[in-house]
């Protein structure tokens, strides 16, 4: 019998979440309430944009891809994230108006990771924070795009942390240990996620959730998850496993591609929808409510 290995992060992940079902809670409940309370704000729903880099102009129009996108979390009022970038980018991406934290790679250049975050506050980013799982390639230290990355030390982590008024974002923790690092070092939120599968068999983000989660009960440390997000269902799966919101990746690509600003809108406003609808019918009122008690995980 032939048995095909699937090694790609991305397609376990998509098995393990609609390995995941939903019942139903109907009597008693109520149309549901998705604003969320997060880092000092309320936001109109608890999904967020990714930390997308090197998105160019659509189809000739205006603004690049990136700033297309932080406009419309800004008009949708949900927190906006970005990836690498050069500063005079990250001024334009603030110049949209949208809360955003600024995800500033590992660069070997300390100097740069260090201007790259002052700069970002200086210009009223919402956060700032680190992508800590794009640090080693196959030859080694990864080069991206040109930029040489280099180990991060929870001590570094701890200097960026101490440097800043902002709330510290530390993206790519998949595992309790590192997540309980995060704690110790003082980030204010972590990012759940694989990177779209940079690790062949990453674990899938929600698989470690609740561990997670249970690592972290009593710490200020909220969790966002990401990977594969394109649904109301999949926002609702995260945070019934744990999260307090969930990002949305390149499930919104074609959205904004074709449509730009007012795409991802009506995409985030569609997952937002779905999102109230599966609460509604689950017996959750509330956000801050949702637990795993409507889950059920299936293995057909
Ligand atoms: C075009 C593109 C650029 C990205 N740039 C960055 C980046 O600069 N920093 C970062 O932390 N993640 C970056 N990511 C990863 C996303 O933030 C996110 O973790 C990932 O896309 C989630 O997986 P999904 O697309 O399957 O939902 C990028 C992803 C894409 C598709």
């Amino acid at each position: 019998m032939e048995y095909n290995r699937i090694s790609d992060a991305n397609i376990i992940t998509a098995k393990y979440m609609d390995s995941i079902l939903i019942k139903e809670r109907l009597i008693d409940s109520v149309v549901a309430d998705i604003k969320t309370d997060f880092l000092g704000s309320t936001f109109d729903m608890p999904v967020m944009t990714p930390a997308f880099s090197h998105l160019g102009k659509y189809n000739d129009r205006e603004l690049t891809g990136l700033e297309e996108y932080s406009v419309a979390a800004k008009e949708l009022n949900i927190l906006n994230f970005v990836g690498m970038m050069e500063n005079d980018m990250f001024g334009r991406i603030a110049a949209t108006g949208a809360k955003t934290v600024r995800i500033v790679k590992p660069y070997a250049d300390n100097g740069k990771v260090r201007d790259q975050m002052q700069y970002a506050e200086s210009v009223g980013a919402y956060g700032i924070g680190m992508d800590i799982d794009h640090i080693f390639g196959n030859q080694g230290l990864d080069v991206v795009i040109g930029e040489q990355m280099e180990v991060q030390t929870a001590d570094m982590l701890a200097s960026y942390v101490a440097s800043s008024k902002l709330p510290f974002v530390v993206k790519g923790v998949l595992s309790v240990e590192d997540a309980v690092k995060c704690a110790e070092i003082g980030a204010k939120a972590i990012i759940v996620s694989h990177h779209h599968g940079r690790l062949p068999y990453a674990v899938p983000p929600m698989m470690v959730l609740p561990d997670i989660k249970e690592a972290l009960k009593g710490k200020d440390v909220k969790i966002i998850v990401d990977c594969g997000i394109a649904s109301g269902a999949d926002v609702y799966k995260a945070i019934a496993l744990g999260a307090d919101a969930a990002a949305v990746g390149r499930s919104m690509l074609p959205a904004l591609e074709k449509e730009g600003v007012e795409g991802v809108k009506k995409f985030i406003i569609d997952v937002g929808n779905e999102l109230r609808f599966i609460m509604s019918c689950t017996g959750y009122s509330k956000v801050s409510d949702i637990d795993d008690k409507c889950l059920v995980k299936t293995t057909f």
